[in-house]
């Protein structure tokens, strides 16, 4: 481990000769990695897309990465910051103004007033949409030919998180599918989107768009809620700011769940006794969304913390300015955490402190959403289809080609009668 760590220089590092892993989408087996990955190293030298880094890799590093007060967000600590091409998910995601990236004071200002919308009165509010919601998705799959294979990333999975989230955050209906159309572009769903700086400024005049006319005609939103609070504390947060926090919950409300989702739909499909579980009411649904979140995280990668200065961590020393790769679905599988039987999902388990939402003060603001928004999902799947089977083999399915998010492209099922 120690030698892993010795042989690691990202200044010589460019292009990266010294890097043991090359974390690429490109790479069929990215995802397949995650044993090799732990067994490496408590924190692993890779390039990410072309960026020399460091991956945390297990449960116990990892959650040490996510707390560290000497680790921080603030890109502005990234000593070799002109490693990372432009124009990558990594790129995207450390550029982002919003909360995601600031830390301290910066971070407790924007942070705070976003919180407000998550609250447990808010959700419980959004409940009966989300149900309602629900019900329609599963009507119109009913209308399909039941002996055709259907796939529930597309037709359930996908639709029902981006609704909710524009509902939460105050987009007219008239603008959602221009917008989803652009903010999946951005969010890379896939690779082969367009990501071109067009759409980019594109998806910033659709939504600056949308701000203006929340202005003229407030609701029950989070962009209203927003403005009111700007009116009253002029200070608290710019235009850019605002117009940041609105991108980010847009983008992470939406791929994380809809891979949640997915994930989830697959485990069950592929484990009859599991989903019976669930049926005859031994288990809660609730106990099977946690199980996914640990099992098979919607998030694989995630950039990316800088230390402020020369640190060790687990027998690893990190230079100042030197960046850290959260693997969220590598600590899911953890053995040292989780057991000899990590690698197997039974939502028998006791509770799991799983770190799929994160942990610490960047904790995932949407991980109550997330989570109710899967159990009533797959409540109302399993219990519609009780004749629902697989129509491919988990290992044909092809996985995202992106970096970050860990699921399949496509879940075709038969839903039977
Ligand atoms: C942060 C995962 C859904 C909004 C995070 C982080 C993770 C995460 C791991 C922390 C990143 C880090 O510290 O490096 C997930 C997963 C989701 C999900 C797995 C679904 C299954 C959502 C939803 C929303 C949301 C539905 C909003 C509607 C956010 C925000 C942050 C965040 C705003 C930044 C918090 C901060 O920096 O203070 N999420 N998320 N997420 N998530 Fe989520």
């Amino acid at each position: 481990e120690q030698q892993a760590a010795d042989g690691y220089d990202p200044d010589a590092g460019r292009g990266c000769p010294h890097a043991r892993f090359v974390l690429d989408p490109a790479t069929p087996s990215l995802h397949a990695d995650n044993d090799r990955l732990r067994a490496a190293g408590p924190l692993v030298p890779v390039t990410a897309e072309g960026v020399p880094a460091w991956a945390a890799t297990r449960y116990a590093t990892l959650l040490t990465v996510l707390t560290h007060p000497k680790l921080s967000r603030d890109i502005r600590h990234w000593a070799t910051r002109d490693t990372c091409p432009a124009g990558t998910a990594i790129d995207r995601i450390v550029t982002d103004t919003s909360m995601l990236n600031a830390e301290g004071d910066d971070h407790r200002r924007l942070r705070t007033p976003v919180a407000g919308a998550f609250t447990a009165r808010r959700l419980q509010q959004l409940r009966p949409k989300i149900e309602a919601l629900t019900d329609r998705l599963v009507d119109a799959l009913a209308e399909l030919p039941p002996d055709e294979p259907v796939d529930l990333r597309k037709e359930f999975a996908y639709p029902l998180p981006r609704e909710v989230i524009s509902e939460l955050i105050g987009i007219p209906a008239e603008h959602q599918d221009a917008l989803h159309e652009l903010s999946d572009a951005v969010a890379q769903v896939s690779d082969t989107l367009d990501d071109s700086p067009d759409v980019r400024r594109a998806l910033h005049e659709l939504l600056d768009r949308i701000i203006e006319e929340r202005r003229d005609t407030p609701g029950e939103d989070l962009i209203t809620d927003l403005f009111r609070l700007r009116e009253k504390d002029g200070d608290r947060l710019s235009s850019d700011e605002l117009f940041a926090t609105i991108e980010l919950l847009f983008i992470a409300g939406h791929v994380t769940t809809v891979n949640l989702i997915t994930n989830a739909i697959g485990a069950l499909l592929n484990r009859p006794d599991q989903l019976e579980l669930l049926r005859t009411g031994q288990c809660d649904y609730s106990a099977a969304v946690e199980e996914t979140l640990r099992w098979d995280s919607p998030i694989a990668y995630f950039p990316m913390r800088y230390a402020v200065q020369d640190i060790e961590i687990d027998g690893v020393r990190l230079r100042a300015g030197e960046p850290v790769l959260a693997c969220f679905a590598a600590s899911g599988r953890d053995p040292g955490q989780f057991g000899e039987n990590a690698d197997r999902f039974d939502i028998t388990n006791p509770p799991n402190a799983h770190l799929a939402f994160g942990h610490g003060p960047h904790f995932c603001l949407g991980a109550p959403l997330a989570r109710i928004e899967a159990e009533i999902a797959l409540k109302a799947l399993f219990e519609a289809f009780p004749e629902i089977a697989p129509a491919a083999r988990p290992e044909d399915l092809a996985p995202l080609d992106t970096l970050l998010g860990n699921s399949t492209r496509s879940m075709p099922v038969l839903l039977g009668p």
